[in-house]
C-alpha cells in the first residue's frame, strides 16, 4: 500500500507525464491528459486566428477520447471497485455531461467571435472543475486499490483511444485542412470507443 501511495505522490508531482513507465499506469497516463488539456486551455486563450483555431480543435479532440475513454474504461471500473462508487461516478458522470454540452455549442463557433472566449472561460471552469474531482473521489481510490496488471490492461485501452485523434500536429503526416477538419465531436468519440473496446474485449 506505502508502495502505491508513493507512486502516485510521483504521478501528481508530474502532471506534463510522458515517460514509459507512466504510461503503463492508466492513472497515470488520464492525469497526464489533464495537464495536456490545461495546457491547450492555456495555448487556446493566447492565441489568435488560425493559430487559436487550431489549438481549440486539439483541446476539442483530447477531450473527446479523453472523456470518451473515462465512460468506457476507468467509470465503470469505478463503479464496481470503489468505496461509494455508484454514486461517485454518477457525480461525474453529470458534471461530463454539462462540459460536452457546453463543447457541443461551441462546435460550429468562430474562435474569432466575441462570444467565443466567455464560453472558453466556462467550459474551462467546469472541465477543470471536474478534473480536480476525479482526481480527488475517483483516481486515487483507483491507484490504491487495483491491480497493476489490471492498471496496465486499461492503459493499454486508453492509448489505443488516443492513438485514433492525436492531439499534436505532425508536419507533413497531415496537412493544415486536415488538422482543422476534426469532424464532428461524435464521430471522434465514437473511433475512440471502437478502440476501447477492441482492446477491453479480450479483458
Ligand atoms: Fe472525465
Ligand atoms: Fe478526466
Amino acid at each position: 500500500m506505502a508502495e502505491r501511495q508513493q507512486e502516485l505522490g510521483g504521478i501528481s508531482g508530474d502532471g506534463s507525464g510522458g515517460n514509459g513507465g507512466n504510461e503503463e499506469n492508466a492513472v497515470a497516463l488520464l492525469m497526464r491528459q489533464h495537464g495536456e488539456i490545461r495546457n491547450l486551455f492555456d495555448e487556446v486563450e493566447a492565441t489568435e486566428g488560425d493559430a487559436r483555431r487550431d489549438a481549440f480543435h486539439r483541446l476539442v479532440r483530447l477531450l473527446a477520447v479523453h472523456e470518451t475513454a473515462e465512460e468506457e474504461v476507468i467509470h465503470p471500473y469505478a463503479r464496481r471497485s470503489i468505496d461509494g462508487g455508484e454514486a461517485v461516478v454518477e457525480d461525474r458522470l453529470a458534471e461530463e455531461k454539462k462540459a460536452k454540452e457546453t463543447l457541443k455549442d461551441m462546435e460550429d463557433m468562430d474562435p474569432d467571435s466575441p462570444e467565443f472566449m466567455p464560453r472558453l472561460a466556462a467550459l474551462r471552469h467546469d472541465v477543470e472543475s471536474h478534473a480536480r474531482a476525479e482526481e480527488r473521489y475517483e483516481f486515487i481510490q483507483i491507484s490504491r486499490n487495483t491491480e497493476p496488471e489490471r492498471l496496465r490492461t486499461m492503459a493499454k485501452a486508453l492509448r489505443a483511444a488516443e492513438a485514433t485523434a492525436p492531439t499534436r500536429p505532425h508536419p507533413g503526416a497531415e496537412t493544415a485542412a486536415e488538422n482543422l477538419a476534426v469532424g464532428p465531436l461524435a464521430a471522434v468519440a465514437d473511433r475512440a470507443r471502437d478502440a476501447v473496446r477492441k482492446v477491453m474485449g479480450g479483458h
